[in-house]
């Protein structure tokens, strides 16, 4: 039986004392007693009951039909009407508020009883394919991105639904087809960026105002991007063509020049024509149903910036969004924060634990550092991936989620197919999309840009008003390599701001050091300085290699001896860049 909460319309006060009992014992609890259509909707709005049990015949203005219209309408609140006679017009009015149930007076209690249940447990199926309705096509409107996917010599491999409404192919005569015979782009020349990225060029847009004529010759103008899809050699297995329609595409496609996101708190930068051409992609991927996306990069490149900035571009916005970073979290802990657990999975499994899998359904699961993920998790990823579904652990139901996976690496991942420490099978699963942010030596066009960004920032945080960077400075800024990228950046500018007297920031203050590549390579965390002018990540840096010295570089006992563990300990190693056969 579904108990429910339910609010009672009667104005004859032993009919409703009744009504009370009968349903209190039923296991229902009833919300309140009303006698008016005006308090039934007052009380409906305030104890938002899940049914109401209403007297056609009630004293006041408004009628039971009228008040029964209303609670439906505007709280989607079903009724049970109750009724001694009513004669034929009322009756037919009454239909009018979707009823779920008439009840006659005096009423039997098992008449009663079915006619409650019945509603109660119709209302719940109706709510619920109500909202399956509404998040299916909230999915269909955000499906607008067509994907297309070709290999090396143009045959198409992939073809999602959008792309089967825009161009009028299915997917199953498409396969196997020359790309140039879906996708017919006008005019011809056109094409162009997709064949260039197929020999070997970076993410392109397609060019203005191209036409796409589907197959029963439609014309519609489209927009989007192309990407090269590498396989795990390192060479061109063939390109990803993600297109939508062309009206957004008017003027700049990001403007302002910030990217602010409320939801998620973060803004940015995207003052280089690269970077640009990698975010006109991404913003495409983001509207797109593709499930998988793979964001490469060096440390500090923003690849978690990205990967929120893909959930909240997303028709999942709304739903969480949630990250794992396989290089900080314990080998062991990874599998039961992933997957959860069953009580009783193992020795300290007191209770039943749902992992981030099941938490995010609906939404997004960002994989950090997916090139540490130990090889037995991988495979079993690998079938939530292909199935969307796994189970806890020590489970033996499968639990079906519904969920976006963007994966991120600071590794070669190809090097570590090579060495056999990542799967083969789980690359080319992930490798759908992949979105490769340059190093910032390769989009020098952004230095001074996010360097003003940083500033700008801090000045806030700080509540300082620096002025901005003196020509030397800026020379000093571009002249550096950035190794640790635009964490560097931000974490130079912020230590810059901290020491600066002069209200323009001078190179002294900078303190870039060619000389120590990756020396500011730290994490999010805040740089001051510490004493002679050393901040906290160059005096954290100085203390892991002091400590692995010391020890030889055995990590476990350099990590002992800092009082951190092995994996905090090897985590801060690759964020500082320090290699273990480093000589001492
Ligand atoms: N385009 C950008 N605009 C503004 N800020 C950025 C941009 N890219 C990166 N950042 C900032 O730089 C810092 C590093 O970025 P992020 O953490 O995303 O790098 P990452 O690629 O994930 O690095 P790692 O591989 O070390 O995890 C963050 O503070 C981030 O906010
Ligand atoms: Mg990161």
């Amino acid at each position: 039986m579904t108990a429910g909460k339910i609010l009672i319309v009667e104005d004859e006060r032993v009919t409703a004392e009744d009504l009370r009992d009968i349903l209190t014992q039923l296991g229902h609890s009833v919300t309140a007693v009303v006698s008016t259509a005006a308090d039934a909707i007052l009380e409906a709005e305030r104890t938002s009951p899940d049914l109401v049990i209403m007297d056609i015949r009630i004293r006041g203005e408004m009628d039971g039909v009228e008040a029964a219209r209303i609670l439906r309408r505007r709280f989607d609140i079903p009724v049970i009407y109750l009724t001694a006679h009513a004669d034929p017009e009322t009756l037919s009015r009454a239909k009018l508020a979707e009823p779920l149930g008439y009840v006659i007076k005096p009423f039997q209690e098992p008449d009663l009883q079915a006619n409650v249940e019945m509603a109660l447990y119709k209302q719940a199926v109706d709510r619920e394919s109500r909202q399956r309705r509404e998040r299916l096509s909230e999915t269909l409107n955000a499906i607008g991105e067509g994907v297309i996917s070709i290999d090396r010599k143009g045959t198409v491999t992939l073809l999602n639904s959008a792309a089967e409404d825009w161009t009028g192919w299915t997917q199953s005569d498409a396969l196997g087809r020359n790309f140039e015979e879906i996708f017919r782009l006008g005019p011809p020349e056109r094409l162009e960026p997709v064949r260039r990225v197929l020999s070997g060029g970076p993410v392109e847009s397609l060019n203005e105002s191209s036409v796409l004529a589907a197959r029963n010759g439609t014309e519609r103008a489209v927009a989007g991007s192309v990407a090269p899809v590498w396989d795990h050699t390192g060479t061109i297995s063939g390109a990803v063509i993600v297109f939508g329609e062309a009206k957004e595409e008017s003027g700049l496609p990001f403007d302002p020049q910030y990217l602010a996101t409320a939801p998620l708190g973060f803004e940015l930068v995207l003052e280089s024509a690269a970077m640009k051409q990698v975010m006109g992609l991404a913003r495409r991927v983001a509207a797109s149903e593709v499930s998988t996306v793979l964001i490469d990069g060096e440390s500090g490149t923003g690849k978690d910036v990205l990967a929120k900035y893909l959930h909240s571009h997303s028709s999942r916005s709304k739903q969480p969004f949630l990250a794992i970073n396989c290089a900080s979290i314990p080998e062991a802990l990874i599998e039961s924060e992933l997957f959860g657990y069953e009580k009783g999975a193992f020795t300290d499994a007191r209770q039943q634990k749902r992992g981030i899998l099941e938490l995010a359904s609906g939404g997004t699961i960002f994989l950090d550092e997916i090139g540490e993920m130990p090889l037995a998790l991988q495979a079993k990823l690998l079938r939530v991936l292909e199935d969307q579904a796994f189970r806890r652990l020590g489970g033996v139901k499968d639990i079906q989620v519904d969920l976006r996976i963007i994966a991120a690496t600071n590794l070669d991942l190809r090097e570590s197919i090579r060495g056999g420490r990542f799967r083969l099978d789980l690359y080319y699963r992930l490798n759908v999309i992949q979105l490769t942010i340059p190093p910032l030596r390769e989009r020098r066009d952004a230095i001074l840009p996010l360097a003003s960004y940083f500033l700008r920032i801090f000045n806030l945080r700080f509540k300082r008003r620096l002025q901005g960077f003196s020509p030397q400075a800026e020379q000093a800024l571009l002249a550096h390599d950035w190794p640790g990228n635009v964490r560097e950046v931000r974490n130079t500018i912020e230590r810059a701001m901290v020491v600066e007297d002069s209200s323009w920031i001078q190179p002294s203050s900078l303190g870039l050091r060619p000389d120590l590549p990756g020396a500011m390579h730290i994490p999010e965390s805040s740089v001051t300085p510490a004493f002679d002018g050393m901040s906290l990540g160059d005096a954290e840096q100085t203390m892991l290699v002091r400590a692995l010295e010391k020890t030889g570089w055995n990590q476990t006992r350099a990590a002992r001896l800092l009082g951190i563990t092995r994996d905090t300990l090897r985590y801060k190693m690759k964020k500082f860049n320090l290699k273990a056969d480093r000589p001492g």
